[in-house]
């Protein structure tokens, strides 16, 4: 979910609709704001912003209050309906609060609220939030409003089990808003006279460049003029300033119809900019933040990679490079699976946590538990400061700079050079490549911006044909080797962005069973290996190739420049510049991600914000 708060003067509906229109990409089932003026006043719709922006045409009293909260929701508990929308309310009408997250403990505290006589206006754990609220802000002895408002959220969050950021206004504290966060993400933007809240910087990004990360487990104030941070208890906290410093443009679409178009073009540079500056003099790599020593990476003798959906597929293709070159065991699982089966870490295993928005409460519990049994945790992250990195030991950052599109593609490519990195450190630290041998893959890799721009320039064709296949039922993907995890990211980006069918596999699978699913016509993407150095794995592909030829399938192959072998068995033939085996991925995936947003937007979808899904999903 998104959540902007806004203290000033300025009138804030303004202010936080304009947050919420940035924020959108983290939730669209439904829309809400508070405005604080005289009194309090709430509007809410299900849907997407736009529902909530026609809504408000038609109510009065909202365009001047100075103080103001909204929320953009991705649904949890209850459907996504007007009655569930955020602001919750409660019942006496004096507070409002929204949240990201959820309330663990909320059945226990529902019943016990219902007993009291309260009736639930919705099926939110969030409501309870509003009632316990308002019953703390009555009894409180703080004469001050806003001070008693910030206490009364101390007491509602020390009753509160799971993962929280609330944001409330009280309509007898005009020009405050009250802020917590337990682990869902909350940063202040400071400004003059004003100050704002939000779930992520982009929210108040044209206002002021000036921010606060809040820690876990505090409480912001925040007012005109002030920003008063405390814990739970009421004792004085710190916030982390920091000061923004992407581009506004960073955060818009700059003439592109889609923000995943351009995020797609911005590849390029995404990759030049995740390689800047890696290596020292002696030809070391450098991470980020590094509080594991060389000797604790010499002692790794297992690794594991978790993640995330697009970020998981990542994590795949790493677990090739990072085998092949440290001769360290390394298995690659998805997060949500990770904790649960009690999987066997010690001290010697390196756990890396990839992660674009570093919030993904999948990998951050799997994390957590990884620490608990004493591995070392290095963060892949492209957000700057989120929790991910903070909790981690060592961090690398991807600078694919914000990546808004639900469907990640920017962001995957420098997960990818971020996990080639992390291979070559561990393989020079534990002596297996030397800085020269480093040094050549490095040089490969620099080659790569250039190479995903050629691809780029090649695009046409695939859009053609991807309006003809918008009324496919359905479409397979293949691959061996690293290009196995490419077909799995092309059939994921078509679910998530045409609502197809699509799946993919590990070609020499297919005959074990998908290759049934093979009838007259249907399209099989083959993401084909460089002929040269693994040959035999070329081989063996053209044969799969063939073989879903002959039961009839439409083959569009993706093949690497001068691979004549292929040619009698494309139906439709797409060529990607020579590149060495293990950084394939780098220029196979493009023309699949471009596939998946053209055939989405011949189909009429919106291709920035896909059905049912956030991008940053903060719940497990
Ligand atoms: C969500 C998004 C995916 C993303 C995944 C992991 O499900 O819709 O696009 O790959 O989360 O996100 P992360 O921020 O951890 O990389």
């Amino acid at each position: 979910c998104g959540i902007v708060g806004y203290a000033g003067s300025r009138p804030a509906l303004t202010i936080v609709l304009d947050g919420l229109r940035r924020l959108e990409y983290r939730g669209y089932d439904s829309a809400g704001v508070a405005i604080v003026d005289d009194v309090l006043r709430t509007a809410k719709r299900a849907g997407k912003l736009a529902n909530l922006e026609k809504a408000l045409q038609s109510e009065d009293g909202l365009d001047t209050g100075t103080t103001g909260i909204g929320h953009t929701r991705w649904a949890t508990h209850g459907g996504p309906t007007d009655r569930n929308a955020h602001p919750h309310r409660s019942v006496d009408g004096r507070v409002a609060v929204i949240h990201n997250g959820i309330i663990e403990n909320f059945a226990k505290l529902r019943t016990e609220l219902e007993q009291q006589g309260i009736e639930f206006a919705s099926d939110t754990d969030t409501e309870c939030a509003a009632h316990l609220l308002s019953f703390e802000v009555s009894r409180s002895s703080v004469e001050d409003p806003a001070e008693r408002l910030a206490d009364a959220m101390r007491a509602v969050c020390r009753r509160l089990e799971g993962a929280f950021t609330l944001l409330a206004v009280d309509a007898q504290a005009p020009g405050a808003v009250v802020g917590a966060r337990r682990n869902s993400p909350l940063v202040v933007g400071r400004g003059e006279g004003e100050n704002y809240l939000a779930s992520d910087v982009a929210a108040f990004i044209e206002h002021t460049r000036e921010a606060v990360e809040l820690g876990q487990d505090q409480v912001v104030l925040i007012t005109g003029d002030a920003i008063v941070i405390t814990d739970f208890l009421g004792n004085p906290a710190e916030g982390k300033d920091f000061h923004i410093n992407w581009d506004i443009s960073a955060a818009e679409k700059s003439g592109y119809d889609y923000f995943m178009l351009k995020e797609i073009a911005e590849q390029p540079h995404a990759v030049a900019e995740t390689l800047l500056g890696r290596l020292n003099e002696q030809g070391d790599l450098l991470l980020d933040e590094v509080r594991l020593t060389d000797q604790d990476l010499r002692d790794v003798d297992k690794v594991f990679i978790v993640a995330c959906g697009t970020a998981y597929h990542a994590g795949m293709v790493a677990k090739y490079a990072i085998e092949h070159w440290t001769r360290i065991p390394c298995e690659v699982e998805l997060a949500s699976e990770f904790r649960y089966r009690d999987p066997v870490l010690d001290r010697s295993t390196l756990v890396v946590a990839i992660s674009q928005s570093g919030e993904t409460m999948d990998t951050l519990m799997a994390l957590r538990h990884a620490k608990e049994q004493k591995a070392r945790v290095l963060a892949i992250c492209n957000t700057n400061g989120s929790t991910i990195p903070r909790e981690s030991d060592a961090v690398l950052y991807t600078h694919a700079g914000p990546e808004i599109a639900v469907a990640s593609t920017k962001a995957f490519l420098t997960q990818l050079v971020a996990c080639y990195l992390v291979g070559l450190h561990l393989a020079q630290v534990r002596g297996i490549k030397y800085a020269d041998e480093v040094g050549a893959v490095v040089a490969q890799l620099q080659e790569m911006p250039q190479k995903v721009e050629q691809v780029l320039a090649m695009m046409e064709p695939i859009r053609k044909l991807a309006r003809e296949l918008a009324d496919a039922k359905s479409v397979l993907f293949i691959g061996r080797h690293v290009s196995y995890p490419v077909a799995l990211e092309g059939a994921l980006k078509l679910k998530e962005l045409a609502y197809m069918h699509a799946e993919g596999f590990a070609a020499g699978e297919l005959k074990h069973g998908p290759i049934a699913l093979i009838d007259e016509g249907t399209p099989v993407v083959c993401v084909v290996p460089s002929p040269r150095g693994r040959g035999v794995l070329h081989d063996k592909v053209v044969s799969n190739i063939q073989e879903v030829r002959a039961r009839g399938a439409r083959t569009i192959v993706i093949a690497e420049d001068g691979d004549t072998a292929v040619e009698p068995y494309a139906d439709h033939l797409f060529h990607v510049p020579v590149t060495p085996t293990l950084l394939a991925p780098l220029v196979t995936t493009v023309p699949l991600q471009v596939l998946a947003c053209e055939i989405a937007s011949a189909r009429g979808h919106d291709v920035d914000q896909p059905r049912n899904l956030a991008k940053s999903v903060t719940v497990e």
